[in-house]
């Protein structure tokens, strides 16, 4: 380890002969231009020290310069063979033109779309360099041999996996990823700290491919796999049926907790009342798990996350020139395009005229698989009144029951 124009040079041995040379990224606004990462983000990126030696995937570009230096580190003065492209999308690959160019005997890796995207993104002569894969095609690199996977839209359409026999390592491109900077610890230490960057990450970013993923999964669960090499986040080598039977439950569509979420679009306020009132209804219904969020103000995609969390789910929202509050029209149509179904779905209204929340509301939720609307909506006109709060106990009682 050594410091170079202020950050940190390194490498981390992984396994025999595999070395993880990723990065951490602090400073980015929004992942892929929506996602806000409190706690950053980082670019995996690994090599596999063999009688040839591959590298699995670069960084993101605003990375390059960190990732060559922790990469020439982790060298050891050997020149590499392969470069492994698992995946073309910028995070991961927007280092390999500098590679490419910065080692001309080294071959790239890649499916016949991995080199179509990269022909798209790039403008380099690689056609002498190429290795094209498709899926069970191997790799040899002495001890150990790559065998390759497809997993198409388990992010794009290019997207493989690849698994290590010898060292029973299984790099799996996005899947098992996970927003947060790694902070020097590459491999996950505690389980519990997990699973909520991870959730929020796969219903974002994956969640709509819930068929391909599940695709994926039958495909794994024939390997004999003792590590999971991450895109994104900490390396998983300790318990990982807890991390596959996350993933096999998000992948279906499956409710993970039983609860009850409440989310709210309020424009001044009366809404949002009715929806925290719902709240202390519900725990006082006995209710043991509700959450809550105001669409106007909270992270979106900490929204998303929860409403595939729980099994059951309140809309509360203002009616708005005919439809419903932008927010909650916003978070249902990002519902809908992720696959959002197998859920309850109970419905509250504000209006001042002519209450429209909940017909547009329904309109959306028609558009999803296999939902349970509870029929009787709750209509607010302007604020909640006394029958408003029977209505949200008789509310409560149902959700509670069912
Ligand atoms: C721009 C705007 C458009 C609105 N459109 C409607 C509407 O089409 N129908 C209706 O009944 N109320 C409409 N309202 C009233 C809101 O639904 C009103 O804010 C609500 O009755 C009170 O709940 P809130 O305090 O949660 O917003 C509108 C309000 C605003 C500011
Ligand atoms: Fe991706
Ligand atoms: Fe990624």
């Amino acid at each position: 380890m050594k410091v170079l124009g202020g950050s940190l040079v390194m490498f981390t041995e992984i396994k025999a002969g595999i070395r993880y040379i990723g990065v951490d990224d602090t400073t980015l606004d929004l992942f892929e231009g929506q996602y806000i990462i409190p706690e950053g983000i980082s670019y995996n990126s690994y090599v596999i020290m063999d009688e040839k030696v591959a590298i699995m995937d670069t960084v993101d570009g605003r990375k390059t310069d960190e990732w060559l230096a922790n990469l020439e580190e982790a060298l050891d003065d050997k020149a590499p063979d392969y470069v492994v492209v698992l995946h073309m999308e910028p995070d991961h690959a927007g280092s390999l033109q500098t590679l490419v160019e910065k080692y001309p005997n080294m071959k790239i890796v890649g499916n016949v779309k991995t080199f179509t995207f990269m022909g798209q993104f790039f403008n380099m002569d690689i056609e002498d360099r190429k290795v094209v894969v498709d899926e069970g095609d191997t790799l040899p690199l002495g001890e150990h041999t790559l065998t390759f996977v497809n997993a198409p839209m388990v992010h794009w359409p290019e997207v493989m996996v690849a698994f290590d026999s010898a060292s029973k390592v299984l790099f799996a491109a996005d899947g098992f990823g996970k927003f947060g900077a790694l902070n020097g610890e590459i491999i996950l230490k505690d389980i519990s700290t997990w699973s909520c960057e991870a959730r929020r990450y796969y219903f974002n970013i994956v969640g709509k491919y819930g068929m391909q993923v599940q695709a994926l999964l039958k495909k794994a669960a024939t390997l004999d796999i003792e590590m999971i090499c991450p895109l994104h986040g900490p390396i998983l080598d300790d318990n990982l049926g807890f991390f596959i039977d996350k993933y096999d439950t998000w992948s279906s569509y499956r409710p993970e907790d039983k609860g009850v979420f409440i989310a709210h679009a309020s424009i001044h306020g009366n809404t949002a009342k009715a929806a925290n009132k719902m709240v202390d209804i519900l725990k006082e219904a006995g209710e043991a798990k509700v959450a809550i969020t105001d669409l106007t103000r909270d992270d979106m995609a900490e929204a998303i996350e929860d409403a595939f969390r729980y099994d059951r789910i309140i809309l509360a929202a203002s009616s708005y020139d005919a439809g419903v509050f932008t927010a909650m029209e916003v978070f249902l149509s990002r519902l809908a395009h992720k696959g959002y179904r197998n859920r309850t779905i109970a419905l509250i209204e504000n209006g001042t005229w002519a209450p429209t929340a909940a017909r547009r509301m329904k309109e959306i939720i028609a558009t999803m698989k296999d939902i349970t609307l509870i029929e009787d909506v709750i209509t607010i006109k302007s604020t909640m009144n006394d029958d408003n709060i029977e209505q949200m106990k008789e509310l409560a009682k149902v959700l509670v029951e069912s």
